[in-house]
């Protein structure tokens, strides 16, 4: 949810702090600040973004080759700059940055406020330092053995960094729950919540695992678990690159990332299905293949956009596996009792595999003893870590707060992974599943073609850039794909948006339309069609405006529809991932047109960390 970065070694903190932070923003950007350490502390901080910081810090004393970050998604008290990070404590002692939620705060203020600390902020975070600093002084010990009796006694989710006073030249790191990567250079360290600050000056990283904590100096990094074990660092090579993490001339990442789904799909099949048509090899789930193949049901859980892919999902496994499948909100299915069989077959689909309700419904069902697959794009990240196998997406870093490509690059892997299961079943016959294979290898190649539609689209954008209200229209596996154009145009836009199975409309939303309400209809798809064009009609006879998606050459929708936008004719199978990018390119040129911010929408984060 929020954003940290630290550094410890030979250079000057400060540059690598503030690009860190601008990495990291796309977590949380409604405050940000930074704590260096020269043999005195320098605490800056501010509402607003980075660059606010940035102007904060002009004629300041940056220098110190210690230093932590912060950028940040509000939880406990509103945006403002006593409530940014880091949050010093009490006497001045120990400086944290924190990302996650301390849920017994209430409890430990209400302890220390007894014991006399009083309190500048709203936040749980100085709650922590205060309670850290009252344990190290109190029974006068060293600041790691105060930061792991005071983490005992926390009950939450946090990636923490922390500055003790007292121990110059030093900074300790524990995670629970929220992510913390830390690089390895030469005689120095980075910390941060993703490798995005870390890699342009080493690709040697770890991940701090739940309940553990990294005290780190120039010279060495030590890591113990929260009681006090000696463990040994897994250092990896990461294969992140910069240019990933560039807008290489896009005006936003998020048109950078829609207009990369030609390649990022290719990235997600590229290897794994054999170019003949003949087969899927899924390596990331051969080890429980037989574990696949006899599921009597399979649970997908997920939240937002990838709860929409879970959704295209459904219909896939039980089409072509014959598998019953239920998808189910993260949130929702942690806090139910939900009946959990050993012989279910459970996927999270998750691209920043740190969604903690995703996560905690992983826990929940591996309880339960039932298989896990996860479906995630970080690399390494916790959900990838925590299921027993998986495969990841490969669609490279999504910076954009609203998903685009990580949305068609899931749908990749469940298509591939229900052909494979139904071809192992015997559900789905070769011909088809070869038929199959071949669509989903042209699928690249039809997106880029409709990418060529941008102006065109860019012109029905403006069109609609001014209206209150649209709904969003489709019918089998293209029903998902109406919620999520429904989505996405809210959350980038603001325009308040609800996608629909297009006959459910009658049941209750056409009596939202008359002539300015746009009603999207996703009408691409074969099995549905004639129905659709009966749902469009029924929409046209209420006088609202239709702008259909249908497939290249349509006429009779032509003749109805206010605008078409036509995308190739493909298989039903695919056509969520071609219906779904006049979707995105319309919400993104709307949300430009309006003035938005489309890459940090307001009160949204790329990583929900936080239930
Ligand atoms: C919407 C969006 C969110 C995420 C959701 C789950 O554009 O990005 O709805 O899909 O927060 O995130 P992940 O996939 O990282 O678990």
């Amino acid at each position: 949810m929020c954003g940290i970065v630290a550094y410890v070694g030979d250079r000057t903190a400060f540059p690598i702090l503030i690009k860190g932070l601008q990495r990291l923003e796309y977590r949380g950007y409604d405050s940000a600040g930074i704590a260096l350490h020269n043999g005195t502390s320098h605490v800056y901080k501010c509402k607003g973004k980075v660059k606010d910081l940035e102007n904060l810090v002009k004629d300041k004393d940056i220098s110190g080759t210690v230093g932590m970050g912060h950028t940040r998604w509000a939880t406990h008290g509103e945006p403002s700059d006593r409530n940014a990070h880091p949050h010093q404590s009490m006497k001045g002692k120990f400086s944290v940055v924190h990302n996650g939620i301390i849920e017994n705060y209430t409890h430990l203020k209400k302890e220390l406020s007894n014991r006399g600390y009083s309190f500048e902020s709203d936040t749980d975070t100085e709650v922590l330092a205060n309670l850290i600093e009252n344990i190290y002084l109190e029974q006068n010990i060293s600041a790691e053995l105060a930061v792991r009796l005071a983490l005992s006694r926390v009950v939450g989710a946090y990636g923490l960094v922390i500055y003790c006073e007292d121990e110059p030249g030093q900074l300790i790191a524990a995670r629970k729950g929220s992510p913390l990567v830390i690089g390895v250079g030469n005689q120095e360290y980075f910390l941060a919540s993703d490798a995005t600050p870390i890699i342009e000056y080493t690709d040697q990283v770890m991940y701090l695992n739940d309940e553990e904590v990294a005290i780190i100096t120039r010279e060495k990094l030590e890591l113990k678990s929260l009681s006090n074990d000696n463990l040994t660092p897994d250092v990896k090579k990461i294969t992140l690159s910069i240019d990933h993490i560039d807008k290489n001339g896009y005006e936003h990442f998020m048109l950078k990332e829609i207009h990369e789904q030609p390649a990022t799909i290719t990235d997600t099949f590229r290897g794994r299905v054999a170019m003949d048509g003949s087969k899927i090899f899924l390596g990331g789930v051969l080890d429980v293949m037989p574990k696949l193949i006899n599921a009597k049901r399979i649970i997908i859980v997920a939240c937002g956009t990838s709860w929409h892919a879970g959704l295209v999902g459904e219909y896939l496994f039980e089409k072509y596996a014959r598998i019953p499948v239920e998808v189910e909100y993260g949130s929702e299915f942690r806090y139910r009792h939900p009946i959990i069989f050993e012989d279910d077959l459970v996927i999270a689909i998750s691209q920043s595999g740190e969604t903690a309700d995703t996560l905690a419904a992983i826990r929940k069902v591996k309880e339960a003893g039932a298989t896990v697959l996860g479906i995630c794009n970080v690399a390494g990240s916790t959900i990838s870590r925590e299921t027993d196998a998986g495969v990841y997406t490969h669609a490279g870093i999504e910076i954009g707060v609203a998903s685009t490509k990580a949305f068609t690059s899931q749908i990749t892997v469940l298509l591939m992974m229900a052909m494979l299961l139904g071809s192992k079943r015997k559900t789905l016959p070769q011909a088809e599943y070869s038929t199959l294979i071949h669509e989903l290898i042209s699928v690249p190649e039809k997106i880029e073609e409709i990418l060529k539609e941008e102006e065109k689209i860019k012109k029905i954008a403006s069109v609609y850039k001014d209206v209150s209200n649209a709904l969003y229209m489709g019918r089998g596996l293209l029903y998902p794909v109406a919620l999520e154009g429904a989505l996405k145009l809210k959350e980038i836009s603001y325009i308040h948006a609800e996608g629909y199975p297009a006959a459910e409309m009658k049941h209750g939303p056409i009596a939202l339309i008359d002539e300015n309400m746009p009603v999207f209809a996703l009408a691409a798809n074969d099995t549905s069609y004639e129905k659709m064009i009966s749902n469009i009609q029924e929409v046209k006879a209420r006088k609202g405006k239709v702008v259909a998606i249908v497939t290249r050459g349509d006429k009779s929708i032509r003749k109805m529809a206010d605008h078409v936008i036509e995308i190739p004719e493909c298989h039903e199978a695919v056509s969520p991932l071609l219906a779904v990018i006049p979707l995105q390119i319309l919400s993104y040129h709307i949300a430009v047109m309006r003035g938005c911010n489309v890459d940090q929408p307001r009160n949204l984060a790329k990583s929900v960390t936080v239930e």
